[in-house]
């Protein structure tokens, strides 16, 4: 079975190149296919995740190749019109994005039927917003047996939708269906994350008339039809804040390229109040650390707020700082399932209810480590890297969702990281690494 082997103790220095966002582009893949007219995506990032999505999407007749690893065609005029059309198959059901194919075939054919999504256990994740805004768009939806979800119209007509919660899945889903319905819809407390606006501005560029998106009042007009486009995704906020958690705790020195540094500012501000050195260029970022690291608060809440996506790999560098820091997990209730390897290292932390409370210690210490989900394995490769000693992270099919490369990404930054399959390769890594 695959896992990382990891030599800590080095700080990483060097340049990382950021790859496309993955939850822009799982937006973005599946609205792709709500044309018949062909549709080339750049910075596609290469990751599970989205390679699983671009199988279903041609599963269901559509037509898509990989110009290079990065740039993808897509073309939606193959898919299957009839009541047999069902997104199902033995991947789908593992991403969480899955649920984007309902908005963007509702939107086109009026009819979707979508295995339930699946995707990280971080907490219960509802799709009963989704559902609301489909149900209040005209649709009516069922879930059938074998765990998919029905949803059919006759016609999609504008709604004044508010959403209860702010969801990222369901302000994109709404977006998507109603960018072909008739008349005008409103989503009130709409999510405001980056990648809401890169769906946004990839339908507009596709002829949607969409307003609003990036506030929390989305306006969208609806339009007959779709044409084709070509659109390049936004940079990966969240591998992006990734390696600069990743410098801070490796007392490193990072330039991190291919970002919006505005994207990352509530990360950024979290790591300048841990005494890292954070430069911000126009399209990336130096991240630097020495000496001692400070403790601090972190809440995580939705854009601009701090990222639950960052939660994990924070908490791996909040656990190197002298002093105690508390972080607060408000987005899901099960986003803690890290904090038992961490302490395993040698970690201090102490889970209540919704809130880590992190005492720093002075060094990790490698361990045998098991990924719960994405972004907990990226907080134990984090954790590994600063370890004294050899960590193994088991499981990193999580982590292959939504990191390209990571592991070469890092030993370009000097750092001992590798995939083995076997405790063979793990003797061979010991042996060269020393
Ligand atoms: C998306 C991201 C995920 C990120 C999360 C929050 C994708 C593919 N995934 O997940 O990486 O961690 O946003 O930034 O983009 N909720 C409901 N009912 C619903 C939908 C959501 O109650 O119908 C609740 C959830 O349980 C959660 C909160 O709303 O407590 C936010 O969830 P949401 O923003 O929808 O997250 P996801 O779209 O699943």
């Amino acid at each position: 079975m695959e896992q990382y082997i990891i030599k800590g103790g080095k700080p990483l220095e060097g340049e990382v190149t950021i790859a496309g966002a993955k939850n822009a582009a799982l937006g973005i893949l599946a609205a792709a296919i709500m044309t018949d007219e062909k549709v080339v995506i750049e910075n596609v990032p290469y990751v599970s995740d989205t390679i699983t999505l671009l199988k279903a999407i041609s599963n269901i007749g559509a037509t898509v190749v990989y110009r290079d690893k990065h740039t993808v065609e897509i073309c939606g005029k193959g898919i299957r019109d009839d009541e047999n059309l069902a997104v199902d198959d033995e991947y789908i059901r593992k991403i969480r994005a899955s649920y984007y194919l309902i908005g963007a075939l509702l939107g086109k054919y009026k009819f979707a039927n979508v295995a339930l999504p699946g995707g990280c256990d971080i907490g219960s994740r509802p799709i009963d917003l989704h559902i609301k805004g489909f149900e209040m768009l005209g649709a009516t939806t069922e879930i059938v047996t074998g765990g998919r979800i029905v949803a059919r119209a006759d016609s999609l007509k504008g709604a004044h939708i508010y959403l209860d919660t702010v969801s990222v899945g369901a302000t994109i889903n709404i977006m998507l269906a109603a960018a072909l319905s008739e008349g005008k819809t409103t989503i009130e407390n709409a999510a405001k994350e980056p990648h809401i606006v890169d769906v946004a501005n990839f339908l507009n560029t596709m002829g949607a008339n969409i307003k609003g998106a990036g506030t929390d009042v989305i306006r969208i007009r609806g339009v007959q039809k779709l044409h084709g486009a070509e659109y390049s995704i936004i940079p990966d906020q969240i591998e992006a804040g990734t390696f600069m958690a990743m410098a801070v705790a490796t007392r490193g020195n990072i330039l991190i390229k291919n970002v919006i540094p505005k994207h990352l500012e509530a990360i950024s501000s979290k790591l300048l109040e841990m005494g890292a050195t954070v430069i911000e260029y126009d399209d990336s970022v130096r991240v630097m650390a020495d000496g001692k690291l400070r403790p601090t608060q972190i809440k995580t809440l939705p854009y601009p707020g701090f990222p639950t996506d960052m939660q994990a790999q924070m908490a791996a560098a909040l656990a190197l700082a002298s002093g105690t820091s508390i972080v607060t997990e408000s987005i899901f209730e099960n986003r803690f399932r890290y904090v038992s390897e961490l302490c395993r290292m040698g970690a201090k932390i102490r889970v209540e209810g919704n809130s880590a409370f992190i005492t720093g210690i002075e060094r990790y210490n490698g361990a045998r480590l098991v990924a719960s989900d994405l972004r907990a394995g990226a907080a134990l490769v984090i954790a590994a890297l600063a370890a004294d000693g050899f960590s193994t992270i088991e499981d990193i099919q999580y982590i292959k969702r939504g990191y390209e490369e990571f592991a070469s990404k890092v030993r370009e930054l000097g750092g001992e990281m590798e995939i083995v399959d076997s405790d063979q390769e793990i003797q061979k890594f010991k042996l060269r690494v020393g």
